[in-house]
């Protein structure tokens, strides 16, 4: 039952959960109009801490098209944040308004710590360099949709593994998945935590492979999943300046790649993936966009109750 649960962390959802999910996503795919109205009289809380594209306004857009209405900010400043009101006050209050909200806040563990006073199911949507379990939703949905699998894949990460908070959620959600192996792409200075590999990796025993070159390893990818430098959670701009430009893809690059490589990225993109490979038949970052939208539609319904 996920009905009145928080969701906090990629593993809070078992594979079972994960999968009810997925069947449900692929049902309002298939019949919209179906949900049209499910969430008729429900409030969706979109409070942003942080900056957002796709997160927000895909949270609001699921919550529309289940016939609800939704409320929040994407800037702190305009609400009483601004003088000085704490997260936990700010949650009890808004959670008297709305019946569910998603929350993205720059730091590690904000919603954990959020979801402790809030009245209301709490959806992490991005905390600092730590979780970003629904982006993981939209992501593992891609892939099934693309492979028809979830296990026996070999999965290149590319680029931040260090501060990119989608990687350490989708390592943690994938790890669950049988035979599948993990290759880590990155610069020395971002690569995968050590706690991650320690506590997610090793001590399960998934197999993984840290290599610096994509042109190394891309001919034995099943997935390619590239991420953006993020500049924000640098302390120093040399560094970023530097690093930022680590990986850049492009057709030359993907020459050696397999015909059915399937090329994710979270989104938003900088200069990791040159635009002449959105038309390549590989690449699936904006279907991965959609599926977000229709995967928090799937969340919203499982985390009111309201199926
Ligand atoms: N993928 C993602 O989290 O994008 P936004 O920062 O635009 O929400």
């Amino acid at each position: 039952m996920l009905k009145g649960r928080h969701l906090i962390d990629s593993q809070d959802l078992t594979v079972r959960e994960l999968k009810s999910i997925f069947d449900l996503t692929t049902e309002i795919i298939n019949r919209p109009k179906d949900f049209s109205y499910i969430c008729d009289g429900k409030i969706l809380g979109t409070l942003f801490y942080e900056p957002s594209t796709r997160t927000k306004f895909s949270f609001e857009a699921a919550m529309l098209r289940l016939g609800g209405k939704i409320l929040g900010f994407s800037e702190p400043g305009s609400s009483s944040v601004s003088k000085g009101e704490n997260l936990p006050d700010t949650l009890r209050t808004v959670g008297t308004y709305a019946d569910i909200i998603a929350l993205r806040h720059p730091k590690e563990g904000a919603p954990r710590y959020g979801a402790m006073y809030s009245p209301v199911p709490i959806i992490n949507a991005g905390d600092g360099g730590h979780q970003h379990p629904t982006q993981t939703l939209a992501d593992i949905y891609t892939i099934l949709q693309v492979k028809e699998r979830l296990d026996n894949l070999t999965i290149g990460l590319c680029g931040d593994l260090k501060f990119g908070r989608t990687v350490h959620s989708l390592i943690k959600a994938m790890t669950r998945y049988d035979n599948v192996k993990l290759v880590l792409i990155s610069p020395k200075e971002l690569k995968v935590p050590e706690n991650i590999k320690i506590e997610v990796l090793e001590s399960k025993g998934i197999e993984y492979l840290e290599v610096e070159k994509l042109e190394d390893v891309i001919d034995i990818l099943d997935v390619l999943y590239m991420t953006r430098v993020q500049k924000e959670r640098f302390f120093n701009e040399a560094d970023y300046i530097r690093l930022k430009d680590s990986y850049i893809l492009d057709l030359k690059k993907l020459e050696p790649a397999k015909e059915d490589l399937a090329i994710l990225h979270p989104l938003p993109r900088v200069n990791e993936i040159k635009m002449e490979v959105d038309d390549d038949k590989r690449a699936y970052y904006f279907q991965q966009v959609k599926n977000g939208m229709y995967v928090r539609m799937a969340l919203i319904i499982k985390l009111l109750g309201v199926d």
